[in-house]
């Protein structure tokens, strides 16, 4: 089976048209969406209209999804970010609220896991950065491999038999059958690794490989939007600068 996995698309339309174009020619067959579809830009309804088309096998729920829905209090989220989701709030349409309202904070497939923020009490959307959080996230999954976002940042960690974690240097490779992974699938609309490039990952089980992959979209186009929908000029700016 071929696997698509994309994540934080944060209703950034041009990324995800992008995103959603190199993955039907990458030829997977089914999808897989990490959560927070929407906040932040301008596009919720068209990318949620978007996603709902690639009828998705699992889509699980993002922090941002659950503050629109009323499952996570405002509070919690910078000035810009509530204001992008109450804004969010007033454009979306029935069936979006129970597209929304429909999604879990975790899903299992065999022995794949889909989580948005992390393994361990991932109702609290903590952010897994540092290594010992990633090592100690391990035990809180069951299976082969965890993929994840929220951080928003791509990245592979590799447990070995012995329990050692490491932060692998690779965006693509053949995993290991005695080893486990953490699989950050990093951001299709807001990426704040430095590169502004638009993020998606694919993963075959047939030959186990993994890729995360970088592409460009035009995010002059989104930026623009953000500032005359009224949404924040420092949003509309760090996709510029992918941080
Ligand atoms: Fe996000
Ligand atoms: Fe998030």
């Amino acid at each position: 089976m071929r696997y698509g996995l994309f994540s934080d698309v944060h209703s950034n339309l041009e990324a995800m048209t992008v995103v959603a174009d190199a993955l039907k020619k990458e030829g997977v067959q089914e999808y897989f969406c990490l959560g927070d579809l929407i906040g932040y830009y301008s596009n919720p309804v068209e990318t949620l209209d978007l996603i709902a088309s690639l009828d998705c096998w699992k889509i699980v729920l993002g922090n941002h999804d659950a503050g629109c829905i009323g499952k996570t209090d405002l509070t919690r989220f910078s000035g810009p970010a509530a204001d992008a989701i109450r804004w969010t709030q007033k454009q979306l349409k029935p069936h979006h609220w129970e597209m929304l309202k429909s999604l879990r904070l975790r899903e299992e497939i065999g022995d794949i896991q889909l989580v948005h923020s992390s393994p361990f009490q991932s109702e609290e959307w903590h952010y897994l950065t540092k290594l010992e959080d990633v090592e100690r996230n391990f035990r809180y999954f069951q299976g082969f491999i965890c993929f994840f976002g929220h951080v928003h940042k791509p990245f592979i960690a590799e447990q070995k038999m012995d329990g050692s974690v490491r932060i692998l240097e690779e965006h693509e490779l053949v995993l290991q059958k005695d080893c486990r992974y953490l699989v950050n699938v990093g951001s299709v609309g807001q990426p704040r690794d430095g590169n502004p490039q638009t993020c998606y990952a694919v993963y075959d089980t047939d030959t186990q490989k993994l890729s995360i992959k970088r592409l460009d979209y035009d995010f002059e186009t989104t930026a623009r939007k953000t500032t005359e929908a009224g949404l924040s000029d420092y949003l509309a700016q760090r996709l510029r600068t992918g941080k």
